[in-house]
This record gives C-alpha cells, structure tokens and sequence, in this order.
C-alpha cells in the first residue's frame, strides 16, 4: 500500500545501517492523521479481503488517545465507502477492574463511544475484559478469555498504544513474555496518566484484566502508535534497546510483522533524528550543522570556539570536517548564527542595520499580540520578554485565550463566593446573583462532579482576575487586555475535544482589529491537556485564511514554549537575556496567579510551581549559551519563529 503524509528524513540507502539502531520497522508520519490513516486503510484491506475468501478478521483493539483517529476514520470508512463489519470480531486489549460497562471512564463505554456505536458490527461479535467478574472467578475467567480468541481462529490484526512506563495493554514493566491474559496492578505513573481523564487520581482504578504479552505476540500483524513529544523518550527506548521486561514493548522487536507508526514529534529522541551522524551519513545542512556542533560542544564540555579537528573526528563527525574544509570554519559559522539570536529588543532595535538581528528594525513601534493559551503562560513563559516589549515602547496587547477555569480547586471557588456572601450580609445587600448563588449551593453540596457551568463561571472570573493583575503590573492597560474564552475549551472537561470555526473566527477577529507587525504563541506541542495545540493551531488557521491581507505577509508569528520544556538551541531563532532584576519582576506577575500558586489540579508530571519550573527553565538556557562559549546572563527566553509560506 502506497503510504501518505510520511516523513522521509533517512535515505533509503541507509536502511540497513538503520536497522542496527532500530529494532522495529518505524515510519515517521507528518501528522498523526495521516498515520492513523494508514493503520486505518490497512485494517480495511485486510477485512475486505478476508471477506472476499469468506473468513472472518480478527481484530485485536486498544483504547486511550492513540486510537481514536483510526477509529474515526474507520467509521468514516463504513459510512462513506461502505466498509462493513459483520465479518469482523473484536477482542479488547483491556479493562480497569472493578468499572462496570455504563461507567464514562470504563473501556466498555469508550468502545461504544468511538466505534462500536457506528459501525454494523454484531454485539455477540465484540469482545471486551469484564471488569466486574468478582475476584474469585477472573483467574477462570482471563482463561476462558484466551479461548475465546483462540476458537476465533486468533488475532488477525492488534493495534496498540504505548503508555510512558512502556505498557502495551496493560502489561506494566516487570510483565513477563510469556504472560497471559491476567488481572495485573496499574503503575502509579500510568495512575497519574490517567488521573487526567478521570479527574482526580483517587478515582483510578489500582488494578485492571489485560491481555498478555504473549496474547498480543500471537497477533498475526501488529501497528502500535505513538503520537506527540511526551511519547518520544519511550519511543525511543522501545525500539532502541534490547528486549527487556523493564519496557514493555520492546518485546514487541521479537514479532516478525510488526509496524511502529509515530509523528514527527514522537520521533524526537530517536537517534536517527536527535544525533542521525551516528548512524551513518548525512546531508549536512545549517540546521543539522548547528545541531551537531551544539552537540560536540556538550559532549566535550568546550566552548565551541575551543572545538578542534580531532573533536569532530574523535566523535563520528569527519563527514562534517571533510566536507566543510576544517573545525575552524564550521566552529565560527555556528558561533555567529548563535551570538545572531541574542537581542535585548524582542521588538527590534530601532535605527541600526538588522541584517543579523533576529527581528527588523522598523516599524520603530510596533504593533504586538501576545496570545496566552492559559490566563498565565504569557508571563510564565515570556514573561521578561513581555516587559521588555512594553518598556521599549511597542503596543503591546495580551489575548488570553482560554478560561483556565478547570484549573482552580474547588476550594479557592468557595473561598471567594464565600466572601460575597458576608459582604452581601455586611452590607445587607439583596438580592443576589443567582449564578453565585447555583455555584456556591453546588460547592457546599455532596456532588461528585462539581464543575457545573456556573462553578466554571466563578473559576474564569478568578482567572480572569489574576491575569488582569499580571498584566497590569507587567506594564498594560486594561484595554490592551483581551479575553477570547474561546468556545472549544468551555465545551470540554480535561482533556480537550479539537478547535473549531468559531474559535478561528474569534482570532481573525482580533487580528483584523489590530493588524499586528508580530505576534506571540505558544508552541509548546508538549502541554499534557491538548490545548496548547488546539490554540495555535488555531491561531495558525486564522493566519492562512487572512493570507490575502496585505499586512498579514509582514506580520512575523514568533513561537515561545510553555511551561513544559524549551526548544533545542539548534532550533531557537531569538534569545532575550533577563538580569536578575527582571528576572525578579517576571516572578512576581506569576506570584499573581495565586489560584496555581499552590499546587494547581492539573500540573502534570512536574510538581514544582510554575514559577520555578521557569526560573530553573530561563536559567537552564543561559547557561547553556554560556557553556557553549558566550557571555554569561542571569537567564535567557527563547523563541522561535514560524513562517508561513505566503511570508518570506
Ligand atoms: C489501552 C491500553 C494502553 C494504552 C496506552 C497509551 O487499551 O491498553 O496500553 O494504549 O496507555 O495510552 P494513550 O493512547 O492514551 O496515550
């Protein structure tokens, strides 16, 4: 089958050198949907041609995020080219235990919820691990499950996820190769994970019924997918090492027809994209250039104007040195394509020749937005740089472009509504506000789910507070500050359902009315939730559909990453250094964001504040800078610009 959308970045006369270092066959896809396209298609072909013979397919499915496209794109298949899936029999990988079939977070209800609901497959076709068996009887039961698949004639086609510990299913580190379907314990790192969608860790279920490995090496054909950057570093490891019960999924390297498909950037870490000169030859462009001497720079622990031919030799790079004559040259290219990215004017420095700078000089004053996907990334992430703009005299404009609403604990909520209530009672005031009112009546009661309309209401506005006041002591008025709320993000819980016109629209809106000469955004494809990447992609839609406008093809979008991690200095384009007292001031606009000052619902992995996260990030990248051989600043934010094919 011809395969679209995937990334050819290794020639195919280097396969072979590939294959010492990957362990799988691997294709790296430009989108996780062209690849969920491609695992799709190949399941429709196999139905149909066991159709055609008479047979039945079998299918091995999985659930979690990675699916879901392919799932789509199958019922997609039904609806619009008729795919049918009466021959079809289906065998879930797994079940949290003790979830019974109508529970929201059971894989019972997300089979439904995706799939099964769709298509014309028959209910006595389905197979789903029973988490409800009481405890006696699951031992009897995970066999009588083998069996089943067994009689079926076994898996034709299983698809599977990869969680961070390595699971495949729900086989955590320690499974062994030849285990079975069995009731196992969940991983305290996959707990968390799921915590997300279940809203709350203690919800987790301990213990799930999952297939084993050995059940899932019986598949005839195996696709396991892995989609965005927090994926990369078990990508990596599972098709990088050797077999190993510590992860999982390397044991699927055992299997002769197994296919790993992944995007660009859960191919990160993988050596054939983070250091591709170790595994054989390359084309040695300016960026794979600056990659590699960074990288040199850090192995040796020199400066890279201290690098020497024998470095580059000593260390598998004598591909570079022969075909860009010596250390020296390559050294002092890269050493000013570096010292080029660091500017003090974010907004350009006006009246001098801005060849080598990374913004123009002109206009003087400039136009800025400066979209936040949260109410307070603009000054975790850029905070500096936001003072910056506005001390050099740029019109600067905020766009918050969500609520953040279902980031604020219940508590602070009931505090708050809990202070107008005395001040209503103070100041003998009545009546009241009836959506106060429904919110407060809400908290006080036993609900499970608290997070009605009105409580999220009551959460924005607190947001909505702490943002105005960040913004405020960073310099704007309050006219500058714009809150979009886009509708996306009110319509769905932790996890985020995709953009849509109407956000698009809200954005055009913006720009339109400012015409800015540069706009800020987080590119931080990284954020645990989705929204960051619902927002720029959102931001990216409004800028090519405003693509006739004249202003637009100067009007440069610079990316800055939030609060996950920073971009790679090979690939940072502008560098603002912060002193020690700027680098005070930006902790103070985060200080104002006490509703995340404690320790916020949904930090995700990383249990520091978001101000240290920060700081330690900001002082990381000066260091970094100063390592590599230049002057040494209290901290650094880093961008990168986006640019569109209708800009220069
Ligand atoms: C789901 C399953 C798990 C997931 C894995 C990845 O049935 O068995 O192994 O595939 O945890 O989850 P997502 O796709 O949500 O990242």
């Amino acid at each position: 089958m011809a395969i679209t959308g995937i990334i050819s970045k290794y020639p195919s006369t280097l396969i072979y050198q590939l294959k010492s270092v990957e362990k799988m066959p691997l294709e790296i896809f430009e989108t996780a949907e062209f690849g969920s396209k491609y695992v799709a298609q190949s399941i429709a072909w196999a139905i149909k041609r066991k159709e055609q013979l008479g047979q039945t397919t079998v299918l091995g499915l999985a659930t979690g995020s990675s699916p879901i496209k392919i799932y789509g794109e199958l019922v997609r298949m039904h609806k619009e080219e008729g795919l049918s899936f009466k021959n079809v029999v289906t065998f879930n990988l797994d079940e949290y235990y003790g979830l019974t079939h109508d529970d929201p977070q059971s894989y019972h209800y997300f089979m439904h919820e995706h799939l099964f609901q769709y298509i014309d497959i028959p209910k006595e076709n389905i197979y789903i691990p029973d988490g409800t068996i009481p405890m006696d009887q699951v031992s009897k039961y995970c066999d009588h499950y083998e069996k089943q698949i067994q009689l079926h004639g076994g898996l034709d086609i299983q698809i599977l996820g990869i969680g961070r510990t390595g699971h495949i299913g729900f086989n955590e580190p320690g499974s062994d190769q030849k285990s079975i379907t069995r009731l196992i314990q969940l991983d305290n790192i996959t707990r968390r994970d799921a915590a997300e969608s279940f809203g709350n860790i203690e919800d987790v279920p301990y213990k799930a019924i999952t297939m084993g490995i050995k059940t899932i090496l019986s598949a005839k054909e195996i696709y396991i997918m892995a989609w965005g950057q927090h994926k990369a570093e078990i990508v990596r490891s599972s098709v990088e090492e050797e077999p190993t019960p510590r992860i999982p999924a390397t044991f699927l390297q055992l299997h002769s027809n197994v296919r790993y498909c992944i995007d660009g950037a859960a191919a990160e870490k993988l050596t054939r994209v983070e250091t591709p000169w170790r595994v054989g030859s390359c084309q040695w462009t300016d960026n794979l250039t600056c990659k590699a001497v960074v990288w040199l720079s850090q192995l040796t622990g020199k400066p890279i104007l201290k690098l020497t031919d024998e470095d580059y030799n000593e260390h598998g790079l004598s591909e570079l040195i022969a075909e860009r004559d010596n250390a020296y040259q390559i050294n002092l290219a890269i050493f000013n394509r570096l010292q080029h990215t660091i500017t003090g004017w974010p907004g350009g420095k006006p009246n001098t020749d801005d060849r080598n700078r990374p913004e123009r000089s002109t206009p003087t004053k400039k136009s800025v937005i400066i979209f936040s996907p949260h109410p307070d990334d603009d000054v975790i992430s850029m905070g500096g740089t936001f003072l910056r703009l506005v001390d050099q005299d740029h019109d600067v404009h905020v766009a918050y472009q969500t609520s953040g609403n279902i980031a604020v604990h219940n508590h602070d909520a009931q505090r708050f509504l809990e202070f107008y209530e005395q001040y209503n009672k103070l100041a003998s005031i009545t009546p009241k506000n009836p959506l106060f009112d429904a919110a407060l009546k809400t908290l006080l009661s036993d609900a499970k789910d608290k997070n009605t309309p009105e409580v999220r209401a009551v959460k924005g506005l607190i947001r909505r507070g702490e943002a105005t006041a960040a913004a405020r002591f960073s310099g704007l008025k309050d006219k500058n500050i714009h809150f979009l709320d886009l509708p996306f993000y009110e319509a769905s819980k932790v996890k985020k359902s995709n953009g849509t016109e109407a956000d698009v629209a809200i954005i055009k809106e913006l720009l339109m009315a400012r015409k800015p000469h540069q706009v800020f955004a987080a590119g931080d494809l990284a954020d645990p939730h989705g929204t960051h990447r619902i927002c720029l992609d959102a931001i990216l839609t409004a800028f090519e559909e405003l693509k006739d406008e004249k202003w637009i093809k100067n009007c440069w979008l610079w990316l800055y990453r939030g609060a996950w991690h920073e971009y790679t200095i090979d690939e940072i384009e502008m560098t603002i250094p912060l002193s020690p007292q700027e680098l005070l001031k930006k902790r103070k606009a985060i200080y104002m964001h006490q509703s995340q000052k404690d320790s916020a619902p949904f930090p995700g992995e990383d249990s520091r504040e978001f101000w240290q996260r920060a700081e330690h990030r900001n002082k990381a990248t000066a260091e970094m800078y100063r390592d590599l051989g230049f002057a040494e600043y209290e901290a650094m934010e880093a961008f990168k610009r986006w640019k569109f094919s209708f800009q220069q």
